[in-house]
């Protein structure tokens, strides 16, 4: 139980890595507000929380509206009265992205308002209480697009490079507030919306010879994020963790 008594927000939490973000932190003993846009997903992540014993609340949720952002912030005080964890984990690359010079500028406001944006508001908001607690752990995801590039995901790439200016500014920012800002660069993670893109192949079937030890699975990512989440990180602040399987030192 490392996060005993903590209260954790995860956005995204009905699918992919927030949902492994939900299970994990709350089998640690944190009560969780999972925030996400999709009724469905996001009650059956709240079903499987408690059906294991553990303590959420489902805050049907849209990252890129800032009157729903505030709600969630409000919805966690009320419920919880403290927030402890922010994983700002929505986001990811879509098939409508490519080339700066074709990609639609539409595609490229998306990904800033879902993932800049919303993560932007998540701080924004969950701050406040946070110094009113004594400090805390803001968990952002960034991408292995920001530090190499990726033909065909160039609005993507954007976005995720702002992940990582805003996690370095928000660390030094509020450090003496006791809070701690850092990112996840992951690499190909096995989610439902990467495994959709690839057909019918098993992911046993995906083997990519830049990943050396494998395709990611979301619980390799969660483990990343519990770490971060958690006291045993009491001293990182401002990173990039990337858990990218060796890609990016090829
Ligand atoms: N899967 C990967 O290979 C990979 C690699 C690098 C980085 N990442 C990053 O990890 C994060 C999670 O990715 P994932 O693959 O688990 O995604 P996913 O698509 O599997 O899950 C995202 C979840 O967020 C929800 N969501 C989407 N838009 C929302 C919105 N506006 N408001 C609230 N909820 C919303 C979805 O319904 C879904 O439950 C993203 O930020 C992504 O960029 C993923």
């Amino acid at each position: 139980m490392r996060l005993k008594d903590k209260v954790a927000i995860v956005t995204g939490g009905g699918g992919g890595i927030g949902r492994a973000s939900v299970e994990r932190l709350a089998r640690e003993g944190a009560k969780v507000v999972i925030a996400e846009y999709d009724a469905e997903t996001g009650a059956a992540a709240l079903e499987a929380v408690r059906q294991s014993g553990g303590e959420a609340i489902f805050v049907p949720t849209d990252v890129s509206n800032e009157t729903q952002m505030q709600a969630l912030i409000d919805a966690t005080i009320s419920a919880y009265g403290r927030i402890d964890i922010l994983h700002n984990n929505v986001g990811g690359s879509t098939l409508n992205d490519g080339p700066i010079t074709t990609v639609s500028n539409d595609e490229f406001w998306l990904k800033m308002r879902v993932d800049v944006f919303g993560a932007w508001l998540g701080c924004r908001y969950a701050i406040p209480h946070m110094i009113a607690g004594g400090g805390g752990s803001i968990i952002n995801m960034t991408s292995v697009n920001a530090i190499i590039g990726v033909k065909g995901r160039n609005a993507y790439a954007v976005a995720k490079g702002a992940i990582v200016s805003l996690t370095r500014a928000l660390a030094v920012q509020y450090g003496e507030d006791g809070i701690r800002v850092n990112c996840i660069a992951p690499g190909r993670t096995l989610t439902d919306r990467v495994l959709a893109r690839q057909g019918n192949r098993k992911p046993t079937d995906l083997k990519d010879s830049s990943h050396l030890l494998g395709l990611i699975t979301p619980d390799e990512i969660a483990s990343t994020v519990l770490y971060l989440a958690s006291e045993d990180s009491s001293k990182t602040t401002g990173q990039m963790i990337v858990v990218d399987s060796g890609l990016t030192i090829q």
